[in-house]
């Protein structure tokens, strides 16, 4: 301390010097609000010279909006030191603390505002909540969905009739899983009827009265798929301050939880989904105390899990656990058998809905027997309802298939490449033939080339060089 008066002593400006060197705003007034000094951290945040600012009362500049509200006006008129959120006119925010300085006496001499700047910190929490609020919009959205889904009944009255082999078999284990309780597992191709199974089972279950909620996990950014399956406590992150919010897991109190795309979810909430399948119990984000949930999970994947494991992006204990009971949707290419009669159930249901009263030619149907669906009863549906809107006449008829199916099917049945095609063409022709099913099946270049196990670069040099389209529809996107 001695040693500060003595520098102080040798340079009176040294208070001044100090409080200059602060990033932070200073201002000084007097006992009545007089403005005496400001560093230039203050004359640079209000952004006028300090000349027109010293000598006037804080009252006055607050009234002119240079400030808005005056902490120093309201440690004078409180007579106690005061901390308050400060707009200056440039529309920035500052945290501004106002302190009282006394003589000997207790009498106030002057008062000393301190300002920081935390306008970016003020536009970081109110993004979060703008997040926060899209998320809850976006996840009422899904909930809607989810019941338009419900609503059209469709996992009530299919009975996932069918006679292949592998859909009979399919049939049996969905029934058998239906009637425990446990944890289980549908795996199968996009488009095979995974999401539809998994409702499908929880009607027939015990759980039909209860809530079937549903969840893509691929669908949301990590930090907010923890947040709306697990919930969070009021004020646990910032952002959060509103009121807290239920985790779909409670929310699917008493019924099923369908996690989809369950290959998509980060490796920590493999290691929470784990924990509350072992107890039952969870802890939401920011909770002190574990939840409890009676709640049947039900997981889908398309992807090659056991593969995963031997990669570790999934976890080996969570995997063994789903995999209790595990049902495989079969692809259509494997139950050729049951094509006609599906086709024949989405002619029906699309005649009816559309009030027409169209058929297959023997051709259409044969070309249907034919053709690898990558897309799967999805890919089906889709072609059928397309057909029954756009075909010219009654009677469906080859040339009304898209393209891909008919070159497809000269592909796999014309002699031309046994006798005369030469290697490359043929080649070519498989490549393209490899390129249009992965589109198909992935719905994006990105996904269709980590698929196909190249760059995106070079999926895309070969779609130029092929010429193939890439057609969007209403939701998805698809290949000719
Ligand atoms: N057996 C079936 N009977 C009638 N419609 C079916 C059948 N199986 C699937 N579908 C229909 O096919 C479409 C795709 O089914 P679903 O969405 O259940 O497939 P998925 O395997 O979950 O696909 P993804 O992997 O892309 O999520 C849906 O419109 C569904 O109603
Ligand atoms: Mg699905």
């Amino acid at each position: 301390m001695e040693k500060l008066f003595e520098l102080s002593h040798q340079n009176p400006a040294l208070f001044v010097d100090i409080l200059e060197s602060i990033k932070d705003a200073i201002l000084i007034t007097d006992h009545e609000g007089t403005t005496l000094w400001l560093n230039s951290a203050s004359e640079e945040m209000h952004g006028i010279p300090r000349n027109k600012i010293t000598g006037r009362n804080v009252r006055d500049l607050e009234k002119e909006g240079l400030f808005e509200p005056s902490v120093l006006r309201m440690t004078l008129e409180e007579g106690k030191n005061v901390s308050t959120v400060q707009t200056v006119g440039n529309g920035k925010k500052y945290i501004a603390t106002g302190h009282l300085v006394k003589n000997k006496d207790g009498k106030v001499i002057a008062a000393v505002a301190h300002l920081r700047d935390i306008t970016d910190a003020v536009k970081n929490t109110s993004k979060l909540q703008e997040i926060e609020e899209l998320l809850e919009k976006y996840s009422a959205q899904i909930r809607k969905l989810t019941n338009m889904q419900k609503n059209s009944n469709r996992a009530e009255y299919v009975n996932f009739g069918g006679k292949s082999k592998s859909r009979v078999s399919a049939r049996k284990i969905i029934e058998k899983i239906a009637a425990v309780d446990t944890t289980a597992l549908i795996v199968g191709e996009t488009g095979t009827g995974k999401s539809l199974t998994a409702e499908k089972i929880h009607m027939l279950s015990k759980r039909k009265n209860g809530p079937f909620i549903q969840i893509n996990c691929a669908s949301l950014p990590d930090s907010l798929l923890e947040s709306e399956l697990f919930g969070y406590e009021k004020g646990s992150f910032t952002g959060a301050t509103s009121k807290g919010k239920q985790g779909l897991i409670q929310a699917a109190e008493t019924g099923t939880l369908f996690l989809d795309e369950i290959g998509e979810m980060p490796i920590h909430l493999q290691t929470k989904i784990l924990h509350f399948l072992q107890s039952k119990t969870y802890m939401p984000i920011g909770a002190r105390e574990p939840r409890y949930a009676d709640v049947r999970i039900i997981a889908a994947t398309n992807r090659d899990l056991e593969g995963m494991l031997a990669e570790g992006t999934f976890r080996s204990d969570l995997f063994y656990r789903l995999n209790i009971l595990t049902v495989k949707m079969p692809a259509l290419r494997e139950s050729r058998d049951d094509i006609k009669d599906l086709a024949i159930y989405f002619l029906d249901l699309y005649n009816g809905k559309y009030n027409k009263s169209k058929h297959f030619s023997e051709g259409v149907l044969k070309n249907f027997l034919q053709y690898s669906w990558p897309g799967n009863v999805r890919e089906l549906e889709n072609l059928i309802e397309r057909l029954v809107i756009l075909s010219e006449d009654k009677v469906i008829e080859e040339k009304d298939l898209p393209q891909k199916m008919i070159r497809r099917n000269m592909l796999s049945s014309s002699p031309s490449h046994s006798n005369h095609a030469t290697m490359p063409e043929i080649l070519e022709e498989m490549e393209k033939k490899m390129i249009i099913d992965a589109l198909e099946k992935e719905n994006s270049t990105r996904k269709a080339a980590k698929y196909l196990g190249v760059t995106q670069s070079l999926l895309m040099r070969r779609i130029r060089k092929y010429n193939i389209q890439l057609v969007v529809e209403a939701s998805k996107s698809f290949v000719k």
